[in-house]
């Protein structure tokens, strides 16, 4: 027995059209999980994500939601607590940067909607439906801001927290009843969403002087935590919060 086969497994991962999402949906593939793959533009038939997953074996279904559209997700909610699946990652998010005294309240209003609501209710529907089940896997994508302020960002730490209260709250009422609920939180990874401080060079190299690993993570970095929250191998872990940040918070 191998507690790291989803052979079988239905996974759903939100912003598998980019970024990490993209290689946490291949990680789950090449574990053997066949995969919806959820984000705000992709592609219906066709996208990368998609063309990878099938080649790895697997099956891919598209299903395209707006997360700052309340009854967009409200619909996406629906449809996915109907399906059978036993692994939902909460992966999609955004970030808005501006100075604390000028963070408008569009951008604090998005980014709490994206970020946090839309992962509770996704949460509550699905994990609704897997506990009728008895069985279920949840992996949010917290962030080092679950822990930490960060600069220029005070939506994306107050969601990102919230992230990590929710992943608790719900481990507490589901993990006794067959779901267990984690998170990931990613240290700096290069993607879009970290594109500003690639290109500010002051705030690169600090960022990378303080990463023990001496390197930015790549988003298959986050592979193998994946699996495991999502496999049975992390059957007695549940409410915790996984930094996979090449060793950024021993600092
Ligand atoms: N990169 C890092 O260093 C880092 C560190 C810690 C945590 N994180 C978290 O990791 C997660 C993934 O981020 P990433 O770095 O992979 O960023 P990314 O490359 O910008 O990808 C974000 C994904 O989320 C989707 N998304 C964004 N806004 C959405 C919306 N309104 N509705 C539906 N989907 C939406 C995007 O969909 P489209 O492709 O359709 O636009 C995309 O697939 C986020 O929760 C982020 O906060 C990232």
């Amino acid at each position: 027995m191998n507690p790291f086969d989803l052979t079988g497994r239905l996974a759903v991962v939100t912003g598998a059209k980019r970024g990490i999402g993209f290689a946490m949906a291949e990680a789950l593939a090449a574990a053997g999980a066949d995969v919806i793959g959820v984000s705000a533009t992709i592609e219906p038939e066709g996208s990368a994500i998609g063309r990878r997953v099938t080649a790895l074996g697997r099956s891919f279904r598209a299903l395209r939601a707006d997360f700052n559209d309340p009854q967009a997700v409200a619909d996406l909610a629906a449809t996915l607590a109907a399906e059978p699946v036993d692994i939902l990652v909460n992966n999609a998010g955004t970030i808005r940067r501006a100075p604390a005294a000028e963070h408008s309240d569009a951008f604090w209003d998005e980014v709490l909607q994206v970020n946090l609501t839309s992962q509770f209710a996704l949460a509550r529907a699905v994990g609704g439906a897997m506990l009728e089940r008895g069985y279920g896997k949840i992996v949010f994508t917290a962030s080092l801001l679950s822990f930490q302020g960060g600069i220029n960002v005070p939506g994306y730490a107050a969601a990102k927290a919230g992230v990590a209260g929710l992943t608790k709250a719900l481990a507490n009422e589901w993990t006794g009843r067959g779901v267990t609920v984690n998170a990931i939180a990613p240290g700096y990874i290069a993607t879009d969403n970290t594109q500003a401080l690639q290109d500010d060079p002051d705030r690169s190299r600090a960022i990378l002087e303080r990463i023990p690993a001496g390197r930015w993570g790549r988003p298959e970095d986050l592979a193998g935590a994946t699996v495991f929250l999502a496999s049975a191998a992390s059957d007695y872990v549940s409410g915790t919060v996984l930094p996979v940040d090449g060793g950024w918070l021993g600092r």
